[in-house]
């Protein structure tokens, strides 16, 4: 049988994964799973910012590294993720010890530092994570507070002063369908492109939780993106059921959604989609108590034990058909 990753080189589209440096060194069916099943790698935790600068004067690249040079010793993508966010900044930093300017120089060389030192390695960057709140708003973050709206004018380009073969990403989750969030990420991304912004793509992350989005919806939603000349990507997928609700046939219902996704991307020309995580061992949801009490902890295409699930024969099937 061909593995997911034969399967996906076969149709010229990038299956990916996001991983986890110290399962990667000391678990073996984790790696081999990682090799084996998927041909495109995004950092989990490792390219953020927190992890990446241990003290205000130093970076710590090892764990980084050492995911990029898997990815390159095994014939890889790795997409960066992700260079600005509100969330896992540094413990030691707290915005209020800098003034604006001070903020806006620091980000700066962030990214410079950053994207500088992955520029034959990483070609993709999820560039600003997460900038639009729930209701649509623009999330009042440390960059917001300090830049408005243009922290993201010039994250943007930043990186692209340091790669402009990079390809740059605005990446946010609850906007995988039309939706009130969907439409405030349309008209921010319209507004970076009508001021020259060199943004390439949306990355819809896809965190299928408890409520599913509708597939043709995720369709039109993609669509309307490309019509702006965006590429679109998934980039975070995973797919769970409220907690204690799920049905006799969740795997299959499961799988199911699985494959209606990898179609909506091959209908649309979407060429990539990653899902955040191996097994369901390694899901970020049963990390955190306040989603593993509200979903069922196994969205993933592995199980506990990295072993294949019906959603993983069933993205095989859309890929090969
Ligand atoms: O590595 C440290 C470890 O040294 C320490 O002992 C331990 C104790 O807390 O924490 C470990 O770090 C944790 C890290 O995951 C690795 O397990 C962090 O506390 C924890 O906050 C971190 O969670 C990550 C989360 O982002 C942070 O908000 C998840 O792994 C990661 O899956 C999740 O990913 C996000 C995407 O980046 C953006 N979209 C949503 C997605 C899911 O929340």
């Amino acid at each position: 049988d061909k593995s997911l990753r034969q399967t996906a080189d076969e149709r010229g589209f990038n299956f990916g994964v996001a991983v986890d440096p110290d399962a990667l060194r000391n678990d073996v069916s984790y790696r081999a799973r990682v090799r084996d099943e998927f041909n495109t790698l995004t950092p989990e935790n490792a390219l953020k910012m927190g992890p990446l600068r241990p003290s205000p004067e130093t970076y710590d690249f090892g764990d980084a590294d050492a995911i990029v040079n898997f990815a390159r010793a095994n014939d890889m993508d790795v997409r960066g993720h992700t260079l600005v966010w509100h969330n896992q900044t540094p413990t030691w930093f707290q915005p209020w010890d800098y003034t604006d300017d001070q903020l806006e120089r620091f980000l700066r060389e962030h990214i410079q530092t950053v994207v500088g030192r992955y520029r034959r390695t990483v070609d993709v960057w999820d560039v600003v994570n997460e900038a639009v709140a729930d209701d649509g708003t623009m999330r009042e973050t440390v960059w917001y507070d300090a830049m408005g709206e243009t922290y993201l004018d010039r994250a943007f380009e930043w990186a692209h002063e340091v790669d402009p073969e990079a390809d740059l990403y605005y990446n946010d989750y609850g906007a995988d369908a039309i939706n009130e969030k969907s439409d405030a990420v349309y008209d921010l991304l319209e507004r970076l492109l009508d001021r020259g912004v060199p943004i390439d793509g949306v990355g819809l992350q896809l965190h299928a939780l408890g409520e599913w989005p509708d597939c043709e919806s995720i369709a039109e939603n993609i669509r309307r993106f490309q019509a702006l000349g965006l590429d679109v990507q998934i980039t975070e997928m995973d797919v769970a059921f409220p907690a204690g609700e799920a049905p006799e046939d969740a795997l299959q219902r499961q799988a199911a959604f699985y494959r209606d996704v990898v179609e909506v991307c091959l209908d649309t020309g979407v060429d990539t989609l990653v899902t955040w995580g191996v097994g369901d061992a390694n899901s970020w949801i049963r990390v955190f108590r306040d989603f593993s009490e509200r979903y069922t902890g196994d969205p993933l295409l592995f199980d506990d034990r990295n072993r294949p699930k019906p959603a993983y024969d069933a993205v095989i099937d859309a890929l090969d058909g």
